[in-house]
């Protein structure tokens, strides 16, 4: 057998880039930088968090160009982007046009979250458990197929809406205004809803590394979407997350791998367009099984920040054999659970202030990932609507809740608040 030849560039560390500047983001560059292989991390645009752990690039998420310029110039061996805004973009294309290695979804495979519409007749037709629905573009038309339907209805904009594209509809009137918003004051781009049977049950969100049928499933994790404790409040991009979910059985887990995630992921094969990077099944337990609510084609946020603390395989080895659609070895996970509070901007999700003062952070023991943060004249301020996730670990979820919120509580800034309730799902069984 022939010597495997050596390059010297697989002897050198490696060079990658993350495209993103969220809790999301710090938490890949941790696990990254956790990897003996990587040698160097730019991070576009970053943020003051990450900083500390890489390079931030001055570079917009969506300024494709750019970032391939700057990845061109710098050499970079894989890049790792993080929001859906980048691959719907068709980042991941024109790297791969280029001779860029990149990990995450084509264009054309984004689909599966950026068109409701798309993703609701792939699960019809592939037979993958969800709520039953019917799409729409003339406003008479829904308003005429609603008012024959029970409430409450949910009414989805088919489209890339930052969360903020469903309305969960009590009754006709609300129902009408909704429907007014999407399809004639095209408040969100011209285009289309998708009417869908409202279920209940738990919800818990379901990531797997996905290169073609090749599914690695990562440990469940459950968000808080609500703003305040006790599921009150506007729904917000997630409040805080855990692991380690106790209504959720092996038998069920297998369930959604088996029946949503993987055969998702073959059917994605079959239309002509594999994934290559993160599915995320955001899925709920009804009292009919276990059904997806939505597909989301990237790492979740804040779910990632609880997840990636657990991985003990090297997150770099993953990436890489995903980008380059080869098998890769089973990710290992750390027993025990991880949670995070998510600390956010009074007024959020609503209009807030930037700029205030953060201190008590060199207390804080454990890990705390920024989502939104900048240095003013060397001092670290807010500067987003979600600015920081504290996260910690323990045996079970109360001990990691209690390891959490004592943390926290060393946070000092007058403009932040938080939940107090993290897991209170899990704790309340
Ligand atoms: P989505 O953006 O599709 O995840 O929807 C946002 C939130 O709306 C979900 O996390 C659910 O809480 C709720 N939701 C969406 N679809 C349904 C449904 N069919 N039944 C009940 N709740 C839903
Ligand atoms: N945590 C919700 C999301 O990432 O979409």
């Amino acid at each position: 057998m022939a010597a495997k030849e050596i390059h010297l560039e697989d002897c050198l560390g490696k060079t990658v880039l993350v495209i993103g500047g969220g809790g999301r983001e710090h938490a890949i560059v941790d696990a990254l930088s956790r990897s003996p292989q990587v040698e160097r991390i730019y991070c576009a645009p970053g943020n003051a968090g990450i900083g500390e752990q890489a390079f931030n690039v001055p570079l917009k998420d969506t300024d494709v160009e750019g970032l391939k310029a700057f990845a061109l110039e710098n050499k970079v061996d894989l890049t790792v982007v993080g929001p859906e805004a980048s691959l719907a973009a068709g980042i991941v294309d024109a790297f791969r046009a280029a001779g860029l290695k990149i990990f995450g979804h084509t264009k054309s495979a984004t689909r599966i979250e950026s068109s409701k519409e798309f993703a609701k007749e792939l699960m019809a037709k592939y037979g993958i458990p969800t709520a039953g629905y019917k799409s729409f573009d003339s406003y008479e038309e829904a308003v005429a197929y609603v008012s024959g339907r029970p409430f409450p209805a949910v009414i989805k904009y088919d489209g890339l809406a930052a969360g903020k594209g469903v309305v969960i509809a009590q009754d006709l009137s609300e129902a009408k205004a909704a429907l007014s918003d999407m399809l004639l004051d095209a408040a969100f781009g011209k285009g289309r809803v998708v009417i869908e049977d409202f279920l209940t049950g738990p919800e818990f969100s379901f990531l797997c590394f996905v290169d073609g049928e090749r599914v690695y499933p990562m440990p469940l994790s459950q968000d808080h979407k609500r703003a305040f404790d006790g599921d009150k409040g506007p729904n917000t991009g997630g409040m805080g997350a855990y692991t380690g979910l106790p209504f959720i059985s092996s038998e069920d887990k297998d369930f959604a791998f088996r029946e949503i995630m993987c055969k998702a992921a073959s059917a994605m094969v079959s239309e002509g367009c594999p994934l290559s990077g993160v599915l995320y099944g955001g899925l709920m337990k009804t009292p009919q099984g276990i059904k997806v609510i939505e597909f989301n084609a990237r790492f979740g946020d804040p779910e990632t920040e609880v997840v990636l603390p657990l991985l003990e395989s090297d997150i770099f080895d993953i990436f890489d054999a995903v980008a380059e659609g080869r098998e890769a070895a089973e990710p290992v996970w750390a027993s025990g659970v991880t949670l995070g509070v998510v600390l956010a901007s009074k007024g959020y999700p609503g209009k807030y202030e930037k700029g205030a003062v953060i201190s008590g952070l060199d207390a804080v023991q454990g890990r705390v990932y920024h989502m939104g943060t900048a240095f003013r004249d060397g001092t670290l301020v807010t500067n987003g609507g979600r600015v920081l996730m504290v996260v910690g670990s323990g045996s079970d979820v109360a001990d990691a809740r209690a390891a959490v919120y004592r943390e926290v509580a060393k946070i000092d800034c007058d403009n932040l608040f938080y939940r107090n309730d993290i897991a209170h799902c899990a704790l309340e069984i």
